[in-house]
């Protein structure tokens, strides 16, 4: 199939240079030039594994290239995905100006276009927009009725940052929503070569409200066991030990269920704030996912808490924070637990030395006036106390004698990382 991608985030690229694997013809469409230039250059503007080779490969044999042309990259191919941002509005309600605009282009473009198109939402937006606000707009603009000149279907992403391309490569499911059969069989059609994977065709508002209820089940399944952590903690019980015998429940399944220092990421935080202000506006209040967040929130706070309680003055202690990213893998921070921490420890006046493999270019512009270690090493050399923030693989082999270059000997784990095995003495924020 000849796919088009709008927006190239790590959902578009990674759906792009995915499609493109799996045989397709990808246009990829951004508004930013650089992005353009940078993929098709080969330098993918963000950084998830494997995603760098497999463009140079897709740009090798001519499968994937980029254009802020949108009106060419439709005219080249049978249906689009559209891919742009939807963020958090201050209130936690959703942002659909990126929807908004790119519904309209899409609709003005399809006007002179003299046959039919499928327009994909791929963006994560919540139950109702695909057909209350992106139909009538690309309606308005086209001047065509959906089900004659178009079709609009919307096909929720599951990917993980950091795991992304795997993830469109190896999907549990795909979802595909629809408002008539006709679409949906294209959206099914550029699925091909995706073997022995259950493949869902429905409603378009079912579709958006899967995508928000399996992220708001996976973030009340860290809310839940970051609690759970607590209270073990209080009682000298080993959550890990615990959520191993839980998860051996084939009802439950063994994963997120990891404790720690909460949830981050652009995804989670904004998901469950988007869909309880929709489930408000509706009339409904959601306490229960209400409480995901609280406690998310809460749980950031505990690493600060637990280390002025074996630390009351941070004055003018040296902290290395080792791990700035939402998650291993990946160069995100957005939302990620480290932003709050290093905040809180800078307020209280300690002089932190931050080191991650991938993430410091990103937290230089959140916090320029910080230390950024060249390795876990130079952070740990002089530091009063240590917490570890994200659970990269380097920190894992992390031993007591590269702890023994720290002055002081706190150090409190905010993710499950360091081996017993090889460090004796530390604390974790639910362990
Ligand atoms: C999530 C969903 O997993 C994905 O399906 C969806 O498409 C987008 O949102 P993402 O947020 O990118 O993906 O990464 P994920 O691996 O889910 O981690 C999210 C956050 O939860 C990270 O901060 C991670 O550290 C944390 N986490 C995850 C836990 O604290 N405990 C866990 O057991 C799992």
């Amino acid at each position: 199939m000849r796919i088009c991608i709008i927006g190239t985030g790590y959902v578009g690229l990674c759906t792009g240079v995915g499609f493109a694997d799996k045989g397709n013809k990808v246009t990829c469409v951004d508004v930013v030039s650089e992005k353009v230039d940078k993929i098709n250059n080969g330098q993918a503007p963000i950084y998830e594994p494997g995603l760098g080779e497999k463009l140079m490969e897709a740009l090798g044999n001519g499968s994937i290239r980029a254009t802020t042309d949108l009106k060419e990259a439709i005219a080249e191919t049978e249906l689009c995905f559209i891919s742009v941002p939807t963020p958090c509005k201050d209130d936690g309600s959703i942002e659909l100006k990126y929807i908004r605009t790119v519904a309209e282009s899409v609709g003005s473009v399809l006007k002179d276009l003299d046959r039919y198109y499928v327009v994909v939402v791929k963006s994560t937006v919540v139950p109702g927009t695909t057909e209350d606000v992106v139909l009538p707009l690309i309606e308005q603009a086209s001047g065509k009725k959906v089900g004659d000149g178009f079709g609009l279907c919307m096909n929720p992403e599951f990917l993980r940052e950091g795991y992304a391309l795997n993830d469109f490569l190896n999907p549990d499911r795909i979802v595909i929503g629809e408002i008539e059969g006709r679409a949906g069989d294209v959206v099914r059609e550029a699925y091909e070569g995706f073997e022995n994977v259950p493949i869902m065709r429905t409603a378009i508002k079912t579709a958006e409200m899967i995508k928000y209820t399996a992220n708001s089940l996976l973030a009340t399944k860290i809310s839940f066991s970051n609690e759970i952590g607590n209270i073990c903690k209080r009682l000298g019980i080993n959550v890990y030990d615990v959520m191993k015998g839980v998860g051996l429940d084939s009802r439950i399944s063994g994963k997120f269920l990891r404790a720690g220092c909460g949830f981050g990421g652009s995804c989670f935080p904004k998901d469950v704030a988007a869909i309880v202000a929709r489930a408000r506006v509706a009339g409904i209040d959601p306490g229960l996912l209400q409480q995901v967040l609280d406690t998310n929130r809460e749980q950031r706070g505990l690493m600060a808490e637990q280390l002025k309680a074996r630390m009351p003055s941070l004055e003018n202690r040296r902290v290395a924070i080792l791990g700035l990213a939402f998650n291993p893998n990946t160069d995100d921070i957005r939302e990620s637990p480290a932003i709050e921490i290093v905040g809180k420890l800078t307020k209280e006046g300690a002089s932190v030395a931050a080191y991650d493999p991938r993430a410091m270019e990103n937290m230089k512009k959140v916090f320029p006036d910080v230390e950024y270690a060249g390795d876990a090493k130079q952070a740990l050399s002089g530091a009063d106390a240590c917490l570890i923030v994200t659970d990269w693989d380097e920190f894992k082999e992390l031993s007591d004698e590269d702890f023994a270059l720290m002055k002081g000997d706190v150090i409190i784990e905010g993710r499950k990382t360091l081996k017993p095995e090889r460090v004796k003495k530390f604390e974790g924020i639910c362990w």
